[in-house]
């Protein structure tokens, strides 16, 4: 069965309760719940991780190295962190950045990202509808791959 990640950065441990004129009021164990079950009407599996810790979650992206395809959303490391962005790089992973908040409206450090050049594609600003149109994505990228390979 192919496998999508699901990874979170820091602080977003806290959906729900922090800032929710930012950032909503759905929980992070919530939108899992939703990707994992968009995902699992496709026959794919749904692995989730979340860490405030940079070096956590670069260690677990090495581990999943196998996965199909990611979808990222970075938190405050999508500003500031090479180490996740090699990381990415490293496992040579086709990912998905999102973002609940539009980013660009915001403070102006958050207009720069250290993914949105090496992702497929960026969704911002939408909410948990983000990562579900992801998730979306996710499967038809995954279809698509599985269909070339059995045509070749
Ligand atoms: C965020 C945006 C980041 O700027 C911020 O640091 C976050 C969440 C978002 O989902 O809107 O933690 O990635």
């Amino acid at each position: 069965m192919p496998t999508v990640l699901l990874i979170n950065g820091p602080n977003l441990n806290l959906l729900g309760s922090r800032e929710p004129e930012i950032y909503g009021s759905t929980t992070l164990k919530e939108i899992e719940e939703q990707v994992a079950s968009t995902l699992k009407k496709h026959e794919i599996n749904c692995k989730t991780f979340q860490s405030n810790s940079e070096g956590e979650l670069i260690d677990w992206l090495h581990e999943q190295r196998e996965a199909d395809f990611l979808l990222l959303n970075p938190g405050a490391f999508t500003h500031t962190s090479v180490g996740l962005r090699d990381a990415v790089l490293g496992v040579g992973i086709p990912f998905v950045e999102i973002h609940l908040s539009n980013v660009h409206k915001r403070e102006e450090f958050r207009h720069q990202s250290y993914f949105s050049d090496i992702a497929i594609g960026a969704l911002a600003g939408l909410g948990v509808k983000g990562y579900l149109l992801a998730a979306e994505f996710a499967v038809d990228f995954i279809k698509q791959k599985e269909n070339s390979q059995s045509s070749s």
